[in-house]
């Protein structure tokens, strides 16, 4: 089955790719490589070569703005009697502090991007999506774990282009639901590597998130994490958050994947996380109980926008996809540090 991967460059696009690939779906990455490396393209050949698995990939260059470019790669595959079957939607921006300093470059990548892919699925016959949202767009909530069907109140611009996205997907739905397979999945805190230590996350310039910050500061690439807060109404005063395993976020896809397959004109809402929460402090001392490796850290004030407490009610995912994590916090630290070490500057 052929699927197009709109990001599948990017961080949770390119090991989705790599598991697609092992699994004999044919993947069709297209990415305008902004945030990410052609790199990562050559690590996934390389990995499955060196298991000897035979795969079906293209690359495409191209930006989900340009309807034309768009076009071309489902008029191509229709034409090599190969069609598009499904889409995974990951391209976009994903940066809280970025997006509220330019929220128009948000809107227009996040939102009129995706309307450019909806429209020229439609155009090629193309239904079933599955789409990249993410636990933003709940905002603060006090109630834990959170579950699919609880308010939405994003508190920045990111946030804001999520939920239109989920809200242009029921739109269309409703007005096609015998035509439609739509799977949206709101991620928590995906982090790590795989445990090759070929692929991994690579962000550009200082990290944003805690995980990548942090094996930074381990590897003496950073000196000093700062810790956003510890005055949080949490046990010990940290943020509280639910990482989880990239591999396991990847599987997720799969899964999702295979349920629009066999469920076809739905409409889901799924949270993908772990149902475990962290603090930052937890995170600091288990990763130096486990890898040995200690994270220098000092107090600052809080960061604007976080929240104190975020924690996935997955039972949905367990019940509708079959899917549950089976990665845990040590497979997250030991294989992020791999990847950080084997690794010191990403894929420069
Ligand atoms: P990423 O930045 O690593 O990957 C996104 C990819 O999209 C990059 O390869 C980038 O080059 C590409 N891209 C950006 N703009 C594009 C455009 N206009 N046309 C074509 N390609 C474009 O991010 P990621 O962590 O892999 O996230 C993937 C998706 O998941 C994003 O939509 C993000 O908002 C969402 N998400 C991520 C997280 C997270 O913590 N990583 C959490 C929740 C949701
Ligand atoms: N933190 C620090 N220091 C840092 C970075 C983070 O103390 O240098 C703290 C934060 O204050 C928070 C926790 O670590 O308490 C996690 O922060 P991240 O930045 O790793 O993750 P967020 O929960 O803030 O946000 C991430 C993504 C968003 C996504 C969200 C939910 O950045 O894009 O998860 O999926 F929407």
């Amino acid at each position: 089955m052929r699927v197009l991967l709109t990001g599948g460059a990017g961080y949770i696009g390119s090991h989705t790719a790599l598991l697609l690939l092992q699994r004999g779906f044919d993947v069709i990455i297209y990415d305008s490589f902004l945030n990410s490396s052609s790199k990562v393209i050559n690590s996934i050949e390389f990995y499955l070569n060196s298991k000897q698995i035979n795969y079906k990939l293209k690359t495409i260059v191209g930006d989900i703005r340009n309807k034309d470019c768009l076009d071309k790669v489902f008029k191509d595959s229709i034409n090599e009697a190969n069609p598009i079957k499904s889409v995974i939607h990951f391209a976009g921006l994903k940066s809280v502090s970025q997006s509220v300093d330019n929220p128009l470059q948000y809107w227009d990548v996040n939102v009129c991007g995706t309307k450019n892919l909806l429209e020229v699925m439609s155009l090629n016959n193309c239904f079933s999506l599955v789409f990249s949202s993410s636990a933003t767009v709940y905002g603060p909530s006090e109630l834990v774990p959170i579950k699919e069907n609880s308010s939405c109140r994003p508190e920045n611009p990111y946030g804001n282009t999520k939920l239109t996205v989920e809200t242009i997907l029921n739109d269309l739905f409703l007005s096609k639901s015998n035509v439609w397979s739509i799977s949206i999945l709101r991620y928590f805190n995906p982090v790590s590597a795989h445990p090759s230590g070929l692929i991994g996350e690579d962000p550009r310039g200082i990290p944003d998130n805690l995980f990548p910050y942090i094996t930074q500061v381990a590897i003496g690439r950073i000196n000093t994490l700062n810790v956003y807060g510890d005055d949080w109404n949490t046990r010990d005063g940290s943020g509280i958050r639910d990482y989880i395993h990239i591999i396991d976020l990847a599987e997720g896809h799969i899964a999702a994947l295979n349920y629009l397959k066999s469920n076809k004109f739905t409409y889901e809402i799924i949270n993908l996380g772990s149902n475990n929460g962290y603090s930052v402090f937890e995170i600091i001392n288990e990763f130096h109980r486990i890898t040995g490796y200690k994270v220098n850290y000092k107090v600052v004030k809080r960061r604007s926008g976080d929240i104190s407490i975020s924690i996935a009610d997955i039972s949905k995912a367990n019940k509708l996809l079959g899917w549950s994590p089976t990665r845990n916090l040590k497979d997250m630290c030991l294989d992020g540090l791999n990847w950080q070490i084997k690794n010191p500057n990403g894929y420069c």
